[in-house]
């Protein structure tokens, strides 16, 4: 199987990289090789390349900043999805993309179905629904994985910015009205792993562990585990303090609700997802030891 996989160097992409070499051979460019906000150059690289398999791991996901660069956040979340879908469709090969919960519209608190209306927030939000809407359209076979609060041993991320913060910081206030699942990048390289592998059913599927959290419940269980792993912190969960999200004003509005249901997922490919906590036990050590 030919694999070219975009974004090795992100969170998702880095993982990817790994858990997908046992199917094939990887073709993995970087910016530097391939800068995939020029239309013209991925054309030419796909028409080189022949991927049987296209994983798309890279994506524009400063969701703040996207709000001042709509055009580059529409070339990479859009316009570059809708390119790769019309050459897999051209081409019989398969997409694998990801999209995210930020294509909701965050009220409510049941958990957002596949089948649930949309209503994104934000330009980042705004921009990968198209980004779906286009692959759906396009006549590819296609895996759609929505996935929320992405982070990793590696890369920009909320556990790394709140075990820094708590380093120096003897209090901290967080958002503790938004809600969802943190997914560690791992997982989703494995399941994407386990899902081409598998051949699994064109669609789109939420990806996320099970069970949910606040961004401030989520700080609590950081720091909670980095003092059982050792860590010397200035503060502890008891310091984090919960605000709603009105008391953090950000440039993009983040859903409230961002629960996402991964029963069909786990029934599809015959899987059960671990719960957010254990997941974060283990990449929060995988990162604890590195340092
Ligand atoms: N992060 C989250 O919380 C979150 C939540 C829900 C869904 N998602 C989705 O999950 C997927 C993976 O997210 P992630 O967190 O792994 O992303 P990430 O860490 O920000 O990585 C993005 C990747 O895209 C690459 N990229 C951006 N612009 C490029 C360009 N012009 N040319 C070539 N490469 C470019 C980056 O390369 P450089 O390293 O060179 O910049 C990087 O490899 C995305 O589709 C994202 O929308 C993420």
């Amino acid at each position: 199987m030919n694999i070219l996989l975009l974004g090795k160097t992100g969170q998702v992409g880095f993982e990817l990289d790994r858990t997908l070499s046992p199917l094939g051979t990887v073709n993995a460019p970087d910016r530097g090789t391939l800068d995939l906000m020029n239309e013209k150059a991925v054309a030419n690289y796909l028409a080189s390349a022949k991927p049987d398999v296209i994983v798309n791991a890279a994506a524009w996901t400063a969701v703040d900043a996207a709000e001042d660069h709509q055009a580059d956040a529409e070339r990479l979340n859009a316009s570059l999805p809708k390119q790769l879908a019309s050459y897999a469709a051209a081409n019989n090969a398969r997409l694998v993309h990801y999209s995210s919960d930020y294509v909701y519209p965050g009220d409510g608190n049941q958990a957002w179905l596949e089948t649930s209306g949309t209503g994104p927030l934000s330009v980042y939000g705004s921009t990968k629904l198209e980004g779906d809407q286009a692959i759906e359209q396009s006549g590819a076979d296609y895996l759609i994985f929505r996935t929320s609060w992405v982070y990793s041993a590696r890369g920009n991320n909320f556990m790394k910015t709140m075990l820094r913060l708590a380093k120096s910081k003897f209090e901290l206030k967080i958002v503790a009205d938004q809600m969802g699942a943190p997914t560690p990048a791992r997982l989703i390289a494995q399941v994407t792993t386990l899902a081409i592998h598998g051949n699994l059913a064109k669609g789109l599927y939420h990806l996320a562990p099970r069970g949910e959290t606040s961004w401030h419940g989520l700080a609590q269980e950081v720091f909670h585990l980095a003092q059982e792993n050792g860590e010397q912190l200035a503060m502890g969960p008891e310091n984090a303090h919960p605000i709603p999200t009105s008391d953090y004003p950000t440039p993009a509005t983040r859903p409230l609700n961002s629960r996402m249901d991964v029963s069909k997922l786990e029934q599809t490919l015959n899987i059960r997802l671990p719960d957010w906590q254990s997941q974060l036990d283990q990449t929060l050590s995988e990162y604890l030891e590195q340092q």
